[in-house]
């Protein structure tokens, strides 16, 4: 199959292949995927059967025991086949971002930087390797010596989104694979040939160091296929990104076997608050950046701009004068700001929640029903309300672009909104004054939180997980390091004679 070649080529359609230990699988023609701002026909990708599925869990779990052996696969040897990766992306950047404005439907700059924050999590992931592994611990006992001893913790299913279709696989798989784990990656339905180019990548960088077969395995499908790994005997991780039904699902699931382990990022319900005192332009383009780019796709979009009423009135007229500029359009072409939603379901809930939000809110202050019939687009919808508790606008996640203005009395009602629903994922506060910020980093329930900035806009250094509703605890980013690894604690005695601890009795 020639899939890096038919991928460069505008005109010519994708086929896509499962890659299970090491082989890329026959190309068949079951799930087709369509571009969303043509709706056009894109390419096949198969749906992993059965046994493919099995042979996959196979293969990762005999990886496992040489590429998770330390003693034949140092941290720095595997680290070093990600840096070949990273550089092979860095040459293909350009085609990855064009693959995937064709399938996700994101104007060309937001694919670039997607494939660029992909970039950095690998290079990041490449460095790891090279950095302290454990702790040296002191013994009560002068003749041993004690240590922390990290072990990978086995074959990890990988599930993965269609918004960020390159940037959060690399956040899952690079500290998966340095630490020594295996992968089974299940991209999205929507986004498959994005996924399909990083492992066909992955191939190239791993046949040069003689990676085991089944280190990494993709497998197509949609979500049966990946409930089939979540629930296999062989699979030990199960590293998701995605809504919080599914997460949800993947905890209990993972919650029935001994040695399974979820780790979910979820939904969001994100709030920016604009305090009197800010500086309005600022906050002005912050609550445009977060609540239109990606088509308000993102698990960190603003849903809820919550105003102090002394500047309430003079931010939503000059919000609204920018909103009517803002232009949804082809993704190819510099002059959208965004591009349409992802399928026609993402359309339906669109229009659903502008129904429930009206029943609440009452008439839109800004309505653009122009959409392209062409594609996925639906318009910007602008509403406003004040704070009333068990509201579907207050409580629930949009993921279509959809803002409520809420005009509040002062900050302390202003942080009582943001954290008044069950999710808790991004948070922002336009302010200068010192005190507030420190109070919000306090109080407000969220696991990335900003000052002065959108609530978009994570770097891949810093960990990126929710609380709540949003999360297990657990962040992904450079922060999965923490947790693909069992900690273990290793002690030698270099003396003549056992001393045990806690000054007990060692004579037998
Ligand atoms: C997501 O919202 O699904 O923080 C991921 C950001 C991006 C990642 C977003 N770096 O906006």
């Amino acid at each position: 199959m020639r899939f890096i070649d038919s991928l460069s080529g505008h005109d010519t359609y994708i086929i896509g292949g499962n890659y299970v230990a090491g082989k890329r699988g026959e190309a068949r023609s079951e799930l087709a995927v369509y571009n969303p701002s043509t709706k056009r026909f894109l390419g096949w990708v198969p749906v992993a059967n059965k046994d493919e599925l099995d042979t996959a869990v196979q293969a990762a779990n005999y990886a496992f025991g040489v590429w998770g052996d330390n003693t034949k696969w140092s941290w720095v040897k595997r680290a070093e086949v990600i840096d070949d990766l990273a550089q092979l992306v860095k040459a293909n950047a350009d085609n990855i971002a064009s693959v995937m404005a064709r399938e996700c439907g994101k104007v060309l700059n937001e694919c670039v930087a997607d494939v660029v924050e992909g970039i950095h999590m690998l290079q990041y992931c490449a460095g790891m390797g090279r950095q302290p592994i454990g702790y040296k611990i002191s013994s009560e006992i002068a003749e041993k010596d004690a240590e922390t001893y990290l072990a990978p913790r086995g074959v990890c299913t990988v599930i993965t989104p269609w918004n960020f279709p390159f940037a959060i696989p690399t956040w899952l798989i690079g500290p998966a694979l340095v630490s020594g784990n295996t992968v089974i990656f299940k991209p999205s339905e929507e986004t498959p040939f994005t996924a399909q180019y990083l492992v066909e990548l992955w191939d190239t960088a791993a046949k040069k160091h003689n990676v085991p077969q089944g280190v990494l395995n993709l497998v197509h499908g949609r979500g049966e296929v990946g409930e089939y790994l979540v629930r296999h005997k062989g699979t030990v991780g199960q590293l998701f990104t995605g809504s919080y039904e599914v997460g949800a699902n993947i905890k209990k699931m993972a919650a029935d076997h001994y040695d399974k382990f979820a780790i979910c990022e979820m939904g969001g319900k994100n709030s920016l608050i604009i305090l009197a005192d800010a500086d309005l332009e600022l906050a002005v383009n912050c609550a445009v950046l977060g609540a239109y780019k990606t088509t308000h796709q993102r698990c960190v979009s603003s849903d809820l701009i919550i105003v102090e009423e002394a500047i309430e009135p003079k931010f939503t007229e000059r919000f609204i004068e920018i909103t009517k500029r803002i232009k949804f359009g082809d993704p190819f072409n510099s002059k959208s700001f965004t591009g349409p939603l992802i399928n026609q379901e993402a359309i339906y809930k669109h229009y659903s929640n502008i129904l429930q939000i009206s029943k609440e809110a009452g008439r839109p202050l800004f309505a653009d029903e122009v959409g392209s019939s062409n594609g996925n687009f639906v318009g910007q919808s602008v509403f406003k309300m004040k704070h009333r508790p068990d509201t579907f606008a207050l409580r629930e996640e949009f993921f279509t672009p959809i803002v409520v203005i809420v005009p509040v009395k002062d900050f302390e009602e202003a942080l009582y909104v943001a954290n008044d629903h069950e999710y808790g994922l991004s948070m922002a506060l336009m302010t200068n004054d010192y005190i507030k910020m420190r109070e919000f980093k306090v109080r407000g329930k969220a696991g990335l939180k900003y000052v002065n900035l959108p609530t978009i806009g994570a770097e891949v250094h810093l960990p990126f997980g929710g609380m709540r509703r949003s999360g297990t605890g657990m962040p992904s980013a450079a922060w999965l390091f923490n947790y693909m690894c069992h900690e273990t604690a290793f002690t030698v005695n270099y003396g003549r004679e056992i001393k045990l601890a806690q000054g007990l009795s060692a004579e037998v």
